[in-house]
């Protein structure tokens, strides 16, 4: 970018007043701004709010869905569930047929909100191994992205918060291993409430510690074993990246944010060291409606996540020519790996029936109780609804002489990394499927952590409003049915210890059948889904690489003015939901653009 250019964006700033949330492009009149934020989501709330920090630096935010203000069952932690697939709050996305899911096709939510989908996820809240973030600098070729340059972004973007029912944390995490940030930055606390099977589960960690041990922490870098949930909650309330980086950012008159604004096109404004450039979109309320176009003179900053960031780029020319022809778009920048090599967590639940009924699934089923239970929410902020959806959760390895290992490479980011997931609920928690008129439950779900099957985006047409054909390509290969037919079996032997007897009557539905390997695997091919992890769609490779879309730095390849901060960016998937990664991804993709702004102002 030109010095002149930086000096009429930067120095001469001065032409805002206040800082405003328009509902609508209507009400929106276009002005300059320094940078343009595609998706007021996770990554671009927070990006919207660090390059505020810095004076007179203007942006402006553009959202698709609507606002999160006033939305209650979005703050309301356990209300997560409700929150999402094909609700007023989702994109409604589904898979195409999966093969590997015996050509299910499967519900993909994304958060069509400010806060994107940190308003509708599920809260809970890791960061990966240090073996994730290492990978990520070696592919990239950035040591920026290690482990270590990273616990800088840790410290500021996360702030721990007493539980909800404020008991003694001691022994459940590790202090060090976490933020305490005085500034905006994501409120995260351990579980608000106890349940009947916290001890039954620490006791299942003693009993049978060579397969399941005990973590006290998985923030450190090191995430193998099972351990306390930390959640994005804080004071008994949601922390999404609306309430914690955008509303502290609103009051700036720096800052303009519109909502029920989709962006339509990124629009070429010229060319710029021989590549094309791009400063300005085109953003319209709905199909058909008015078209509106406004320009940066720093950046565009794509942070539509995985879906939306690889859909707007090849509407507006940027992805595979052959492709983009055949819809009759015009290529300008013929780039194959748009759209490709995406990624994403299966997830695939086990449900087992109590012989009592004390989980939370009775509550669910008794209006006035629940009732009561907002009420107590609503005044003190404590109760059941405070709950995260598990207390515990954890982080496992196949065993080292596995027989897949003698025909597979080890798949996972590192030795102290993990093959599959498992989380311990005390309630009905399957994503996407309502929960039985009777019965009480325990859900355990698995998740297969190191997959290595890739999939794909497609788009159908032209036209910005269409959703795209998403295709991740779920357990496409040996290893990843291998993977999760162990976790089957894994979640079967940490059942049937004796803290269990008492509390556990037997397996549900399917599950119960889900006996030897072919009935394991045809439980998994008929009940996998998604948990909702979408990555690699635009994916950061070295400087200079024949694949991948953004360079380390997150500018995007054979262009000038725009970059990507969001999930897309991610090559492979981390230990962890993935909410924390992209908060990381976000606060040091927030200090590469100011880095780049400074150098710029040196040239003034
Ligand atoms: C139901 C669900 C449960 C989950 N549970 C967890 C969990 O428990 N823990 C965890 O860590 N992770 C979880 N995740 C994943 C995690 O929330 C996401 O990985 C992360 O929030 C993605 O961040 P992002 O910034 O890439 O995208 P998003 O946060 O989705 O933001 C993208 C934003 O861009 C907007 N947008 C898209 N296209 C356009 C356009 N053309 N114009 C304007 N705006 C646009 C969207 O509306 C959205 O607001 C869950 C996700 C879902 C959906
Ligand atoms: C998703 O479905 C819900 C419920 O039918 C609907 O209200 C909402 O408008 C849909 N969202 C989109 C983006 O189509
Ligand atoms: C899935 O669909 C493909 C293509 O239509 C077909 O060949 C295959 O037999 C189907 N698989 C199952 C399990 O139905
Ligand atoms: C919390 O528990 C630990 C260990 O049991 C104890 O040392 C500490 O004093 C307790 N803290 C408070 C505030 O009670
Ligand atoms: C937050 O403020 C407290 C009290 O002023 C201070 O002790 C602490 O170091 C600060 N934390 C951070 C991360 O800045
Ligand atoms: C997918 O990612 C791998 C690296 O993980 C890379 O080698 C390959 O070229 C990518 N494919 C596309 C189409 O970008
Ligand atoms: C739960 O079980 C107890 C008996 O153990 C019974 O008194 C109570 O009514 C039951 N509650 C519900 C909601 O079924
Ligand atoms: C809120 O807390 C107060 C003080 O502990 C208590 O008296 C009141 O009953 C609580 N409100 C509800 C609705 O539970
Ligand atoms: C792996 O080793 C364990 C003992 O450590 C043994 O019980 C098990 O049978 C072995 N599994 C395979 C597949 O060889
Ligand atoms: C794995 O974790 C252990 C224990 O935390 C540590 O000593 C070891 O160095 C780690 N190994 C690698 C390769 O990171």
């Amino acid at each position: 970018m030109s010095a002149i250019k930086t000096l009429l964006g930067v120095v001469c700033f001065g032409h805002l007043t206040s800082a405003v949330l328009y509902s609508s492009p209507t009400e929106f009149v276009p002005r300059d701004y320094d940078y343009i934020i595609v998706g007021g989501g996770t990554a671009g709330s927070v990006v919207a709010s660090r390059l505020t920090e810095i004076p007179d630096v203007s942006v402006l935010v553009l959202e698709a869905g609507i606002s999160h203000e006033g939305i209650i069952n979005s703050q309301i932690p356990l209300f997560c569930t409700t929150l999402t697939p094909n609700t007023p709050y989702d994109w409604n996305y589904t898979t195409t047929p999966q093969a590997g899911y015996n050509n299910r096709s499967v519900p993909y939510a994304r958060g069509r909100m400010l806060g994107g989908s940190s308003s509708v996820n599920y809260q809970v809240f890791m960061r990966g191994s240090a073996d994730d973030w290492n990978r990520y600098a070696a592919v990239s070729e950035d040591d920026g992205w290690n482990w270590n340059n990273m616990q800088q972004y840790i410290a500021r973007n996360e702030r721990v918060t007493p539980p909800a029912d404020n008991h003694n944390t001691t022994g459940e995490f590790i202090p060090s291993h976490h933020g305490f940030s005085n500034g905006s930055a994501i409120s995260i606390s351990l579980p608000g409430r106890s349940t009947p099977i916290d001890d039954r589960v620490l006791q299942t960690l003693q009993e049978q510690s060579d397969e399941f041990p005990f973590n006290p922490d998985m923030g450190g870098g090191d995430v193998l074993g099972i351990g306390w949930m930390i959640a994005s909650i804080g004071h008994g309330q949601r922390s999404s990246a609306a309430t914690g980086f955008l509303e502290p950012a609103l009051p700036r008159d720096t800052l303009d944010v519109v909502v029920n604004s989709h962006v339509t096109k990124l629009v070429q404004t010229g060319t710029e060291d021989g590549v094309p450039s791009f400063h300005c979109v085109e953003f319209a309320e709905a199909a058909g409606a008015e078209t509106k176009r406004v320009c940066a003179s720093e950046e565009i900053i794509l942070s539509a996540g995985s879906i939306g960031t690889p859909v707007l780029l090849q509407v507006s020319g940027i992805g595979n020519r052959d492709e983009l022809t055949s819809l009759g778009i015009e290529t300008i920048v013929h780039n194959p790996s748009v759209g490709k090599n995406l990624t994403d967590h299966p997830l695939l639940a086990g449900v087992w029936t109590t012989k009592g009924n004390d989980t939370l699934d009775s509550m669910f089923r008794d209006a006035s109780l629940l009732d009561s239970y907002v009420t107590e929410w609503t005044d003190n902020r404590t109760g059941p609804l405070v709950s995260p959806i598990a207390n515990h959760l954890g982080w496992l390895r196949l065993a080292n002489n596995a027989s897949i290992f003698e025909t597979v490479e080890d798949p996972a980011s590192g030795p102290n990394s993990s093959h599959w997931e498992i989380i311990i609920s005390n309630f009905w928690a399957v994503p996407g499927i309502p929960m039985p008129a009777e019965g009480n439950f325990v859900t355990i779900t698995t998740a297969l952590i190191s997959p290595t099957s890739r999939g794909e985006l497609q788009l159908v047409s032209s036209d910005p409003f269409e959703p795209p054909l998403i295709n991740p390509n779920f357990l496409s290969t040996d290893f990843d049915i291998f993977a999760l037919k162990e976790a089957i079996k894994a979640i079967k032997r940490f059942m049937s210890g004796s803290a269990w007897e008492d509390y556990i009557d037997a397996p549900y539905g399917d599950f119960a059948n889900a006996n030897t390997d072919d009935e394991i695997e045809a439980f998994v091919r008929n009940s996998a889904a998604s948990i909702y992890h979408p990555l690699s769609t635009a994916a950061m490779s070295p400087r200079g690489a024949g694949w991948g879309v953004v360079d380390p730095d997150l500018k995007v390849k054979g262009v000038e003015g725009l970059r990507i901060v969001d999930a897309s960016v991610i090559p492979y998937m981390p230990n962890a939901p993935t909410q924390g990664p992209v908060y990381l991804i976000s606060e040091r993709g927030a200090d590469l653009i100011i880095a780049d702004l400074d150098d710029s102002i040196e040239l003034c």
